[in-house]
């Protein structure tokens, strides 16, 4: 018994240890994206920016596009029309992107990985929001960018023209960074106001969260119908609770005729 209890002590330890280590994202500490599936609105903007955006590079090759229309209320002739680029697709197709893999391979070092189920991996939803947020200008990579959570990765900043280009202050020694009371260094990524997007850092972060959100969505597209299953499933236990004690005491009657739910009666 002993060596079960310590067992599954170590698996909890190692599971928790691993997912920490994971949610750290290389030691930068993560935003908090609080996925909400049931927000169609959101679903249906993040979808676009998938679109938009990402789908040139990246497949979210695990779904079609007629059950993601389906699941978030689009109708299927605005979804052709409006966020299905690859003339040549129907509407019950796999979203692959038309890509070549090693065209791609050639161009960026790596191929782009499909992106179905990418918030599952890596530190989830928030090492998601984090990633496509802190994208900061770097002279020494070959797009020009580095990223906080992804030192050194393949992917260009895809969203600059909306974000602007983030400078990091840390590396910046100008002596008017310093709190006044502490007089510790104030800095971290910001936006330089020369090279501003066309959105401002609020709208950005709303932009970035839809696209998570729809992520999140794609990684597990049965989530909300899989919690409403679940209260069906504990109601119908709690009905056959009723019939199954009924059973039993029904059985026992048999085996312990003066049971205490039988008592002698002569
Ligand atoms: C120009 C092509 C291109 C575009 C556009 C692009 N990506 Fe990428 N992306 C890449 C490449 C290449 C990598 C692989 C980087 C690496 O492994 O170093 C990557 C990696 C990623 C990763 C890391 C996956 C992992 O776990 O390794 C995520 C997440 C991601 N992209 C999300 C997005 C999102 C969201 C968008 C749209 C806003 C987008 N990308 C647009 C090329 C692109």
């Amino acid at each position: 018994m002993k060596t079960i209890i310590l067992t599954v002590k170590v698996l909890l330890g190692s599971l928790l240890f691993s997912s920490l280590s994971l949610a750290a994202g290389g030691g930068y500490p993560l935003d908090r994206a609080e996925v909400d599936p049931t927000d169609k609105a959101s679903l249906q903007r993040g979808v676009r920016y998938f679109q938009n955006y990402c789908a040139g590079c990246h497949s979210t090759g695990y779904q079609r596009y007629e059950r993601v229309a389906d699941d978030l209320g689009i109708p299927h002739d605005l979804m052709m029309d409006n966020l299905v680029f690859d003339k040549t697709a129907k509407i019950g197709n796999l979203m692959h992107n038309s890509m070549d893999p090693a065209e791609a391979k050639a161009w960026f070092g790596v191929t782009p990985p499909d992106l179905t189920l990418v918030s599952r991996v890596r530190g989830g939803p928030d090492w998601l929001y984090t990633y496509l947020r802190t994208f900061y200008e770097d002279p020494s990579r070959p797009y020009g960018v580095n990223n906080k959570v992804f030192p050194d990765v393949g992917m260009p900043h895809a969203l600059l023209e909306l974000q602007g280009i983030q400078i990091d202050t840390c590396q910046d020694t100008s002596p008017n960074e310093r709190d006044p009371l502490t007089g510790e260094k104030v800095c971290g990524l910001s936006v330089d106001p020369q090279r501003k997007g066309s959105m401002t850092p609020a709208e950005f972060d709303q932009m970035v969260y839809d696209l998570v959100n729809f992520l999140a969505y794609s990684a597990e597209p049965i989530r909300e119908q899989r919690k409403r299953l679940g209260i069906y499933v504990f109601l119908f236990l709690a009905v056959f609770l009723v019939f199954a004690y009924l059973l039993k005491r029904e059985y026992w009657k048999d085996v312990y005729p003066q049971s205490r739910d039988n008592p002698p009666t002569a």
